[in-house]
């Protein structure tokens, strides 16, 4: 949550920044500022999205090649002009940007007040930049080593950046639990620094990840680390393998359309290299290397949250199916403040598109610390959880930017499946018949999706059909019921309609009675081993006047009969299915949210990367 972005070098900083935030948009869209150095120290801030910010700054005077600018997504303080980043220290000399939590600033705050600082927001960050600058001014030290001895006080997350107005040809930033990469400029005399290398991109590839506890003093020409300790490291610099159309919208209106219509070539990028049905073999380096731990493994525990959530709680189904290893899925959320039991052997599991998500990034580390192997499954290469996994597999998903997660939720689910495929076989769980058909299975998921992808049209007609009823039922069994409670988020998450997802049969346990002819009921109904008993679930809403809206296999005459519309998805093994299945979910969302108006992309209140707890 929250974008940062700064720039330092000879070409005009502004122009830089408000790119780099427009792209950082996914992490927090509502409020928005940069700060500038030239004769001095300039901020401007505004509520809302970057575009607002902009236009309040049309016709200034934005010439600096030095700045700073944030996206923010509040955590303490309303979103408005005051609370909106970067934050001035009370000199007026220092600004500073930040994206984390600092859990003691209550405590740092008090201490100040009684100092005689006065505060203008309600923020964490305005308490922090306080703290520094009242250090340096108390010890009479530069601004590296006062931001030194605060992060030594600090509880909390944060990547810091400050400019200082009596030294305009250098940023201080600073790192622990949010992400922050440096880029160098290609000929050395300019660096980037952002959340994420999306605005870096267009300008370098070259560039260092900033690790926890490290600072970092860049000048245009110059990036020195340091850790806490004030001990010099080496940058670790890196060549970053991601081209700038990855992260623009192609000609799709929104980039979740963008991103669900990718899932043909998603799914297959992270198949590829991979699954080898032809020859019999499936390769996976992080398996391998940990093979005998993983076939062992008295019980596999999968640590996500939201939609990977969803996919951790498929692979359950599978996983116990294939390997017959029990498997538990855990919020990450409830599991690191619960005094969980994780056995020696057991394996742990962290599905996670962004790679920083604070909830499971502190559980793994959780988990680590009571032995477990910790797995990563993980979109963001080089991320928090990426680094903090012994062993993993990226999903290959490439950036996800739209806000609601589609094309990595389909890579998660493959990356999964390949796991306990493999994993099945080695175990002896999967006998070789059943090995080589879901392998063949799998990789036809690809080529499968488009026709899933071709009802677009007819699941854009059903959202405007749907687009006012008050609240929606989403209902499936077995390998179905984990995408009836994706399809139910990503409803609430794009078109602020209350969705409930549950298993088809617990229906009649309570939320049967919400229906009634107002109330659409979305089946996901496809041919599977369940198919006979959903029938009876489907008749049981029809006889309450409920609407059916079935997602139903290719030809499937029964099922078609009974429900008010269907939506078709070709046939698959039942344990692949979903990859299908998910996708009129996916499209349902995000044309009822387009039909109402809504800005698909960027939901209220919602952020892509969740670093705070
Ligand atoms: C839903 C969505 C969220 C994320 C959740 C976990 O569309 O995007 O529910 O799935 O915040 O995020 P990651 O996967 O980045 O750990």
């Amino acid at each position: 949550m929250c974008g940062i972005v700064a720039y330092i070098g000879n070409k005009q900083a502004y122009p830089i920044i408000l790119k780099g935030l427009k792209r950082l948009e996914y992490r927090g869209y509502d409020s928005a500022g940069v700060a500038l150095l030239n004769s001095g120290l300039n901020v401007y801030k505004k509520k809302g999205k970057v575009a607002d910010l902009e236009e309040t700054l049309v016709g200034k005077d934005l010439h600096a090649n030095i700045g700073i600018g944030h996206t923010r997504w509040a955590t303490h303080g309303e979103p408005c002009d005051r609370n909106a980043h970067p934050h001035v220290s009370e000199n007026g000399k220092l600004a500073m940007i930040h994206n984390g939590i600092i859990e003691n600033y209550n405590q740092l705050k008090g201490e100040l007040q009684k100092k005689g600082y006065t505060f203008t927001s309600d923020t964490d960050t305005e308490v922090l930049l306080k703290f520094i600058e009242d250090i340096q001014q108390n010890n009479n030290c530069s601004l590296e080593e006062a931001v030194r001895i605060a992060l030594k006080r600090v509880v909390g997350a944060y990547v810091i950046i400050l400019i200082d107005q009596d030294n305009p040809d250098t940023l201080i930033a600073a790192r622990k639990g949010s992400p922050l990469v440096i880029g160098i400029g290609k000929n050395r005399d300019e660096h980037f620094l952002a959340s994420d290398a999306s605005p870096i991109i267009e300008y370098t590839k070259t560039v260092v990840y900033v690790n926890d506890y490290e600072l970092a003093i860049i000048k245009p020409d110059e990036l020195i680390l340091k850790n806490l300790g004030n001990e010099k490291i080496t940058p670790f610099v890196q060549q970053l393998d991601l081209e700038l159309a990855a992260i623009e919208k192609g000609g799709y209106d929104h980039f979740m359309l963008k991103e669900i219509f990718e899932q043909p070539s998603t799914v297959f990028d992270c198949l590829r290299g991979r699954v080898d049905a032809a020859n019999g073999t499936i390769t996976m380096a992080g398996v391998e290397a940990n093979i005998d731990i993983l076939k062992n493994a008295p019980r596999i525990l999968i640590i996500a949250c939201g939609t990977s959530w969803h996919a951790g709680l498929l692979a359950e189904y599978i996983f116990e199916e294939l390997c017959r290893t029990p498997v538990e899925v855990e919020y990450a959320s409830e599991f690191r403040y619960r005094n969980p039991i994780v056995n020696k052997g057991d394996v742990i599991i962290a599905v996670s598109q962004s790679g920083e998500t604070a909830d499971t990034l502190v559980a793994i580390e959780k988990a680590k610390e009571q032995g477990a192997l910790i797995f990563g499954i993980v979109n963001v290469v080089g991320s928090s959880i990426a680094r903090v996994s012994q062993a993993g597999a990226y999903t290959h998903a490439g950036p996800e930017i739209g806000v609601a997660s589609t094309k990595a939720f389909t890579a998660q689910l493959a990356v999964l499946t390949i796991i306990a495929l493999k994993l099945g076989y080695e175990k002896g769980t999967l006998d070789n018949k059943r090995f080589l058909h879901l392998m063949n299975e799998l990789q036809d998921i690809p080529e499968k999706i488009p026709a899933a992808l071709n009802q677009a049209e007819h699941v854009k007609q059903l959202a405007y059909k749907y687009k006012d009823a008050r609240d929606f039922l989403y209902l499936g069994r077995g390998y179905n019921f984990p995408i009836a409670l994706e399809g139910a988020l990503k409803l609430k998450e794009i078109s602020y309609i209350h969705a409930e997802g549950y298993p088809a049969a617990e229906m009649k346990h309570g939320p049967i009675a919400l229906v009634d002819e107002n109330l659409p009921v979305v089946f996901i109904a496809t041919k599977d081993s369940y198919h006979e008993k959903i029938i009876s679930n489907i008749q049981e809403i029809k006889a309450r006047k409920g609407k059916v809206i079935a997602v139903i296999t290719e030809g499937d005459d029964v099922i078609a009969k009974m429900a008010d519309d269907v939506i078709e998805v070709p046939a698959a093994d039942e344990l692949v299915a979903p990859m299908l299945s998910v996708i009129p979910m996916q499209l349902l969302a995000y044309y009822i949210g387009v039909a109402k108006g809504l800005d698909v992309d960027k939901p209220r209140n919602l952020a892509k990367s969740v670093t705070v707890e």
